[in-house]
């Protein structure tokens, strides 16, 4: 299972491949206009830090201008990934761009069927949304199920990015349902390796190690 980091911060960024942690980048409008650069720069520099794909999204909702900033995108970056929204004029964007081999993520995915037309339209990625339908009371974690069914009955090679992550929990119910990727806020990311057992069997060793050396010293 991949982990993308789902952030547009260069410092988190840096941070969490430092860690190992990076296989991909997620970004989005919201998040790149939560930074102070200009974010065509900013994305230059995430593409350069990270070795995965980096996923950057279309401003446009027409397939003309979507095509046309795609093609602007991809020269921020060999690893540049065209996010489109899982519209009719999104799904078309998809299949011109993907015939041209550029990889696609269709992102605001919220049901399987929208799921299943963008894998049709040839998309690498598609984004279901899970925390979002949680917040609304609905079940994110079982459009990922359906869309693993989905996919797997129909050999789809189209990849299922579980984005929206609000927990550790959405995490490890993607990597037991199979998906391919999680892209994960960089505070679930830091989460994902805590358990307060480690720590308090940390403490514990620290003591018997303190004894164990009391022990020693004054025999040498
Ligand atoms: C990732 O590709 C998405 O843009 C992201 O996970 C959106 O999630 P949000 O619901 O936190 O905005």
């Amino acid at each position: 299972m991949k982990f993308f980091l789902d952030s547009a911060n260069l410092e988190e960024v840096k941070k969490a491949c430092d860690y190992g942690l990076v296989d991909g980048v997620t970004t989005n409008p919201t998040l790149l206009a939560r930074e102070d650069d200009d974010w065509r720069g900013l994305a230059t520099r995430i593409c350069r830090e990270v070795t995965g794909p980096v996923s950057l999204e279309v401003f446009s909702e027409e397939y003309e201008s979507m095509l046309e900033e795609a093609r602007n995108l991809l020269k921020l970056g060999p690893n540049v990934v065209i996010k489109c929204p899982c519209t009719q004029a999104g799904l078309k964007a998809c299949r011109t761009l993907s015939q041209n081999d550029v990889a696609v993520n269709m992102t605001l995915v919220f049901s399987p069927l929208q799921g299943l037309l963008a894998a049709k339209a040839g998309a690498a990625y598609v984004s279901p949304f899970v925390g979002r339908l949680d917040g609304i009371a609905h079940d994110g974690m079982e459009l990922v199920r359906q869309l693993v069914t989905i996919f797997n009955t129909y050999q789809f090679s189209t990849e299922i990015l579980v984005a929206s992550i609000r927990s550790p929990r959405h995490v490890l119910e993607s990597a037991l349902l199979g998906a391919h990727v999680a892209t994960i806020p960089y505070g679930v990311m830091m989460g994902l390796l805590k358990h307060p057992l480690t720590e308090q069997g940390l403490t514990t060793f620290r003591e018997a190690i303190y004894n164990l050396e009391m022990d020693k010293g004054p025999q040498e």
